[in-house]
């Protein structure tokens, strides 16, 4: 009988009061940088996003969304055999936020490790803990993603700090002989690794290097574009499926215009993406479980619907993860 990875809880967190571009314009204005609330508006479509406060870490804002998760899927801690967490925010260089987490949500005894695949750290989670339910080496897997990528912004740089903000998504996934996740794709091109990055690192108890994000905005939105369709296209050809067996489309969070223009290429009709980078700007690795729980919460998605989960970021990275709610 096959094994199939179901979602069966989902739950997300984010930091204090959401910071609304208004309120952003006139922080930064304060220290000589010069936006707008239509430049980013236009520009991205984002209108709001959350700031974790200082003492409020990458792992308490996952373990967060990880009881909210437990609690949608009527599940304890203790029935959790397996945490990956996707996260370029690591509370520290180790023990990984995946421990963290485990210790916080009183989940002892099961593996914990953290992804590194920033934006398409989520996809990357989802596909490994695929793995681990599919060869039988685990029941019931959270799954993370959470950042506080308000840490690595250069404040002084317009055109990346206005993009970004801090959140989690998480989902737990259980074996069932009913699907599940259908299939995924990961993919890597290391030679992209200079269009968006944060080339810094801590050395000899010092940051050494460049430890904020740096972005060719324009590379990265034409690769993304170009990515999201094929590797949507990819999943759908391994299982024998069609763009039109998708019920809702949940690309990462970057940007309106990234989505729009990936739902035109696939041929999708714009009101099946679910689209809260509005909401929330770009959190990264948070940003795909964030929209599934926000569309969960708000009654959009459906049991039996089917679902394209996708992730594209730093590396370069990306990756899809196609499933039936
Ligand atoms: N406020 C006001 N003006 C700004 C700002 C700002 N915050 N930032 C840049 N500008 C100005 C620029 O200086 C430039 O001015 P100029 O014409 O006088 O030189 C002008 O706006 C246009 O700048 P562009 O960089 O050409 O703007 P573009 O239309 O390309 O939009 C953006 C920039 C939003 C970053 C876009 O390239 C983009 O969306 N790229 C995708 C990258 C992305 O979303 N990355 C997120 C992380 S990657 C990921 O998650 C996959």
């Amino acid at each position: 009988m096959e094994i199939f990875s179901r979602i069966v809880g989902t739950g997300r967190a984010m930091p204090g009061q959401a910071v609304t571009n208004a309120q952003l314009v006139k922080q930064l204005a304060a220290s000589g940088i010069e936006t707008s609330d239509e430049w980013i508006r236009e520009r991205t479509g984002i209108s709001q996003r959350f700031i974790a406060s200082e003492g409020i870490n990458t792992s308490d804002l996952a373990a967060e969304a990880a009881a909210n998760a437990l609690q949608a899927a009527g599940m304890s801690a203790q029935d959790i055999d397996l945490i990956i967490l996707a996260t370029s925010t690591p509370d520290m260089i180790f023990p990984s936020t995946a421990c963290l987490v485990q210790k916080k949500i009183g989940a002892s005894g099961c593996p914990a490790f953290d992804v590194q695949a920033v934006c398409s750290g989520f996809a990357y989670a989802m596909a490994t803990a695929d793995l681990f339910i599919k060869a039988g080496k685990a029941k019931t897997a959270l799954v993370i993603g959470a950042e506080v990528f308000s840490r690595i912004l250069d404040w002084t740089d317009r055109t990346t700090c206005v993009l970004f903000g801090d959140g989690a998504g998480a989902v737990l996934l259980a074996a069932d002989s009913k699907p599940g996740i259908l299939g995924h794709r990961l993919h890597a091109r290391g030679e992209f690794e200079n269009i968006l990055r944060t080339p810094g690192t801590v050395s000899h108890g010092k940051a050494t290097g460049h430890p904020f994000l740096t972005m060719d905005g324009q590379a990265v939105f034409k690769l993304a574009v170009q990515v999201l369709d094929s590797v949507a296209r990819e999943v759908l050809a391994d299982v024998g499926h069609q763009v039109s067996d998708i019920d809702w489309l949940i690309p990462h969070q970057a940007n309106v215009r990234i989505l729009s223009a990936t739902a035109k290429r696939l041929g999708i009709d714009e009101s099946k993406v679910i689209v809260t980078v509005g909401q929330h700007a770009n959190t990264s690795a948070a940003s795909v479980p964030l929209a599934l729980d926000l569309a969960v919460r708000d009654g959009r998605i459906q049991a039996g619907q089917r679902l394209m989960l996708q992730g594209v970021g730093g590396g370069f990275t990306w990756g899809a993860v196609y499933l039936q709610y």
